[in-house]
């Protein structure tokens, strides 16, 4: 297998390759029954016009239009397109100096490492501002590289150096930044004494249940409180004390081992790292070439050490990011935070994995001004989720109890497993969960499973296409809604239903159409980034096939929408340059500008944005503001 042969793969499909799944499972085929249960209106879900998914919640409520601009047609340029009124700016790109005396950004050696560890990282996702001491800091993940892009100078974009591999470590990460709006334009400020990069190097605390567990404790760290840094950092939450979430998602790709393997069982690789994708060979990154604690024949406690949500303080840059292993270890995506009525702090979090599992955390104290934060994200229970056919569902406990793992801290480790144990429902591809600020109700994109109905998860546990996840080899996508019972976040019951199911009505006429709220005029494929602006309407960010051709005709390049959750509506407000992701959503405290990320533009080598010519493209966040200076949300 040659390293290049792999460089069109996307690294779900790379991951599924050298991670092959258990062969096919026969399952009874139960689309029609999942099609045509009732939704929260009572009406039947159903495809083609006039259907009640997302048939909203309150009549009066829908006769109002919430959307304050005009829809977008698709669009393939290399360019952000924006509705008329609206203006798109970049404001930061990958490799921007954050202090003056580091160095500009260069397109023919990419940087260094020593470069890379003063600039902002690569492929921008998740982020939000906070206002601090009357300055706007801006936090964002910087989730990945791509090697075309990043050793793009080199033969074969292979890293021709240490140094090559190390920029790419130093790429990885968070970057805290001071921004400052002057004339109406924002830019970011220069040696800031907030500015901070926060790289697979920077010192962390692991706390919680498993902080200290001989499955925690390697050569370096012999107590197992100490982990160096944090990678794949992908969407992200924020706490009302104004600390920052960061969510480790691929964090498996980094790691390989130097074992001589001799057949298809290496040693070196334990059932519990396959259920999380680490195998002998990392995804590209070479890690382990440079930082022998990426290879698991000599550290096997390692891997371990990286799943977690990250705590990060933004107002004090001296400060230690926090692992909160009390809200489990999986393939992180968000981490939505709500504060129930009684005070106590909720949050919801997907595992972004084919088959993988939704959860929820709930603190056992309750959040008010100067109580002990740290002591409200260690203790508490986490949950996982199970939904009945029949429009109902359960969040199940995962203790020693329900699990039969041995204590709290196995489970904090191996979240799967527990969840496994208790027969949690296999989600397609859990990504980021939104609440909505108007009512008690939580949405959580489904972003595509081509699994689904095929194969069992890496645990084993079956995928029948059934009650959210209804469509086999789901190549669209989902959003799934529920609200907890009696408005209460802390109880065991709730109800959901569809908002929507992506597809394409130009293309199908049975379920993969799309849900009756997808036309021909906002369709799109892969929901991903999810939020909810301060009005309640919420915004849909894509990361799915930008072919444009056969099962994607019409849908052009990746795309931001708006949907309305009363009325069901949703209309195309933005679409990203060629190749890219959109991801990463916030807006300004005054919210009269919204910043998005545009990820990995150019993944395969047809994007030049946004500094166009023959310049290597470069993942941004940009500024979206009304020509008119009014409010975005
Ligand atoms: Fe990093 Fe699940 O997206
Ligand atoms: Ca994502
Ligand atoms: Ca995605």
């Amino acid at each position: 297998m040659k390293d290049t042969e792999n460089h069109t793969l996307s690294f779900d499909d790379y991951d599924e390759m050298i991670n092959p799944r258990p062969e096919e499972c026969d399952f009874d085929r139960i689309v029609e029954a999942a099609l045509s249960r009732r939704g929260f209106l009572g009406g039947v879900l159903t495809f083609g016009s006039f259907a009640a998914v997302g048939g909203g919640f309150s009549p009066a409520e829908a006769a109002s239009n919430r959307f304050a601009f005009e829809a977008i047609g698709t669009s393939v340029a290399d360019d952000v397109v924006v509705p008329p009124g609206f203006k798109a700016e970049v404001l930061v790109r990958w490799g921007d100096p954050l202090w003056s005396d580091a160095q500009e950004f260069d397109h023919a050696t990419r940087g260094t490492a020593a470069s890379q560890e003063r600039a902002f990282g690569d492929n921008t996702d998740g982020m939000d501002v906070f206002f601090h001491n009357g300055k706007t800091l801006l936090v964002v993940n910087n989730e990945y590289t791509n090697r075309d892009i990043l050793w793009g100078n080199n033969p074969d974009a292979k890293p021709a150096s240490d140094d090559d591999i190390a920029k790419g470590m130093m790429a990885h990460g968070v970057s805290v930044v001071e921004i400052a709006n002057t004339d109406g334009k924002w830019h970011i400020v220069k040696d800031s004494p907030y500015n901070r990069r926060i790289t697979p190097n920077t010192e962390m605390e692991l706390t919680g249940p498993a902080a200290g567990h001989d499955l925690m404790k390697t050569a370096a760290d012999p107590a197992g409180k100490k982990a160096l840094g944090t990678w794949n950092n992908c969407g992200n939450g924020a706490t009302p004390w104004g600390t920052y979430l960061a969510c480790e998602e691929n964090f498996n790709g980094y790691f390989s081992s130097s074992e001589d393997v001799q057949d298809d069982n290496p040693k070196s690789i334990t059932p519990e790292m396959k259920r999380y994708g680490v195998s002998t060979k990392d995804w590209g990154y070479g890690w382990a070439k440079i930082d022998e604690r990426f290879d698991v024949a000599k550290h096997a406690n390692e891997p371990n050490r990286a799943g977690y949500v990250v705590e990060i303080d933004p107002s004090d840059p001296n400060s230690n990011p926090k692992k909160r292993t009390a809200l489990g270890r999986f393939k992180h995506e968000n981490a939505e935070t709500v504060i129930n009525n009684d005070g106590r702090v909720v949050i919801y979090m997907g595992d972004d994995e084919r088959g993988e599992f939704l959860y929820r955390y709930v603190s056992n104290g309750v959040y008010a001004a100067g109580v002990d934060t740290d002591e409200l994200m260690e203790n508490g229970t986490l949950s996982v989720a199970k939904f009945n056919e029949n429009g109902t569902g359960a969040w199940i406990p995962l203790t020693p109890e329900t699990t039969g793992l041995g204590s709290q801290a196995e489970i904090q480790i191996h979240t799967r497993q527990a969840a496994s144990a208790v027969g949690a429902t296999t989600m397609d591809r859990p990504e980021w969960v939104a609440a909505n600020p108007k009512e008690a109700e939580i949405y959580c994109c489904l972003t595509n499973n081509k699994n689904r109905g095929v194969k069992t998860n890496a645990g084993g546990d079956e995928t029948p296409a059934m009650g959210p996840n209804p469509r086999e080899k789901n190549n669209y996508g989902q959003i799934v809604r529920w609200r907890p019972d009696a408005g209460d976040h802390t109880t065991p019951g709730f109800t959901w239903d569809l908002y929507v199911l992506a597809g394409n009505p130009t293309v199908h006429s049975d379920a993969y159409a799309g849900s009756s709220n997808v036309n021909a005029d906002n369709m799109f494929n892969s929901p991903d980034g999810l939020a909810f602006d301060a009005n309640g309407l919420l915004w849909i960010q894509t990361d799915g096939s930008y072919k444009n051709e056969g099962d994607f005709a019409g849908q052009g390049n990746n795309q931001m929408l708006a949907g309305d959750p009363v009325t069901g509506e949703i209309r195309r407000f933005l679409v990203g340059p060629k190749e890219c992701e959109v991801t990463g959503l916030c807006w300004s405290p005054d919210r009269r500008t919204m910043f998005v990320g545009i990820q990995h533009p150019g993944e395969r080598g047809d994007s030049h944005w946004p500094e166009g010519g023959d310049a290597v493209p470069r993942s941004a966040i940009i500024t979206v503001t009304r020509d008119d200076g009014g409010l975005l949300g």
